[in-house]
């Protein structure tokens, strides 16, 4: 699978050699915190679900989140995964998923970017018709970053999800091709400075 080029960063395929990343941010509670993880993750559970989305190349494609040290000749570091999960062919809809497994990075537009390639690559390469997210109330940042990206409230599935004790609400955000393209008319990136060009916890 080619590179996809956002502004800062760049989406490549996830490889086996990032397992040991993998392992280090998905054992981040911080991370993981508003992630469908409860248990600590072991390698051979890691190796197992790569080797099964390897096995499911036209429905499920995780790509690690790339950004660029700016030189000219750049060189790049991972920073996350991101990606498309059951990808529906006939309905032409997916559910996508992000996780930045480095913290230090959050609040820094990474996110949003990186939704926004997502969209970018969904509709206009996938031929996607329908793009969608799940994300627990308690993560603001990530529903105000794919709020930017262009995503809208559908819905949510009311007290879905447990933790730390208590229920807490799934919304349920989308974006559909049309829309995409009415901002695209309009002339206006739906975040501005960017271009107009998840039950895995990668994508989750
Ligand atoms: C959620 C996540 C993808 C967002 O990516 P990010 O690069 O940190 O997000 P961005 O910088 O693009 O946007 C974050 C926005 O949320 C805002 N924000 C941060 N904390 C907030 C809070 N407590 N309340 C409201 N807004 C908040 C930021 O200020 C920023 O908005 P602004 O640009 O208008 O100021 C990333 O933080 C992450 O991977 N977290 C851990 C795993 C996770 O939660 N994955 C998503 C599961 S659905």
């Amino acid at each position: 699978m080619p590179y996809i080029y956002g502004k800062r960063i760049r989406l490549r395929a996830a490889e086996k050699e990032d397992i040991p990343t993998f392992l280090h941010w998905f054992n981040d509670p911080e991370v993981t915190e508003n992630l469908m993880m409860t248990t600590p993750m072991a390698r051979v559970e890691e190796e197992r679900w790569y080797d099964c989305m390897m096995q499911k190349p036209a429905t499920e494609h995780v790509m690690v989140i790339e950004i660029s040290d700016g030189q000219q000749k750049p060189s790049y570091r991972a920073i996350g995964t991101c990606g498309f999960i059951s990808i529906d062919w006939r309905n032409r809809s997916s559910e996508v998923g992000i996780s930045i497994g480095e913290k230090s990075l959050w609040d820094q537009g990474y996110g949003t970017e990186t939704m926004s390639l997502l969209i970018e690559h969904g509709f206009n390469t996938l031929n996607l018709h329908r793009i969608w997210l799940q994300v627990h109330s308690t993560n603001p940042r990530g529903i105000r970053a794919y709020e930017k990206a262009g995503f809208i409230h559908e819905g949510k599935f009311r007290q879905a999800e447990f933790k730390k004790g208590a229920y807490c609400d799934v919304h349920v955000m989308s974006i559909l091709a049309d829309e995409r393209r009415q901002s695209e008319i309009k002339g206006k990136p739906i975040e501005k400075g960017l271009g107009q060009n998840g039950n895995t916890p990668h994508a989750a």
